[in-house]
């Protein structure tokens, strides 16, 4: 099938299979690889992108499903411009970025998180990213970098809350 879908904000289409994967159709002929495979079962998150806002495993959704939808992968998070957003700069100072594999997943679930809740508790990052599995952090560190980006978000939008973030 032609399959049709916005792709981090471009109108794009690709041939594809419709029970082909989206991660493989974003991986393959989109060249998007920075969404990754983990487990390739829906276990393990890496392979997040949000799908008309929602966050998905796009190694669990087929091709046909996203006809006319938006796709957001890891490379769509970056701001107007290019430069790095609030949020991945957090996770690169707070430490909370150590592998390529996990992080694309938590930062596209930490994304859906913050478009949703400008001031999430620690209970709810952890819970939106509940479904990303990282082996090598301990989760703290990249709960401390979502709730960093949060914060410093919630100053730009407001300066008179603090200064950080705003240099
Ligand atoms: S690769 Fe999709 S959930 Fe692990
Ligand atoms: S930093 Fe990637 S698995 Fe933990």
């Amino acid at each position: 099938m032609m399959l049709r879908m916005t792709v981090n904000g471009v109108a794009r289409a690709v041939e594809a299979p419709p029970l082909a994967r989206l991660l493989d159709v974003l991986r393959g002929p989109l060249g998007l690889t920075g969404t990754k495979e983990g487990c390739g079962e829906g276990e393990c998150g890496a392979c997040t992108v949000l799908l008309d806002g929602v966050p998905v495993n796009s190694c669990l959704v087929a091709a046909g499903q996203c006809e006319g939808q938006a796709v957001m992968t890891v490379e769509g998070i970056h701001d107007p411009g290019g430069a790095l957003s609030v949020l991945q700069r957090c996770f690169i100072e707070d430490g909370g970025a150590q592998c390529g594999i996990c992080t694309p997943g938590m930062l596209v679930a930490a994304e859906a998180l913050l478009r949703e809740n400008r001031d999430p508790s620690e209970d709810q990052v952890r819970d939106a990213i509940a479904g990303n599995l990282c082996r090598c952090t301990g989760y703290q560190r990249i709960v401390d970098a979502i709730l960093h980006a949060a914060k410093r978000k919630r100053e730009e939008a407001s300066p008179e809350l603090g200064s950080e973030g705003r240099t």
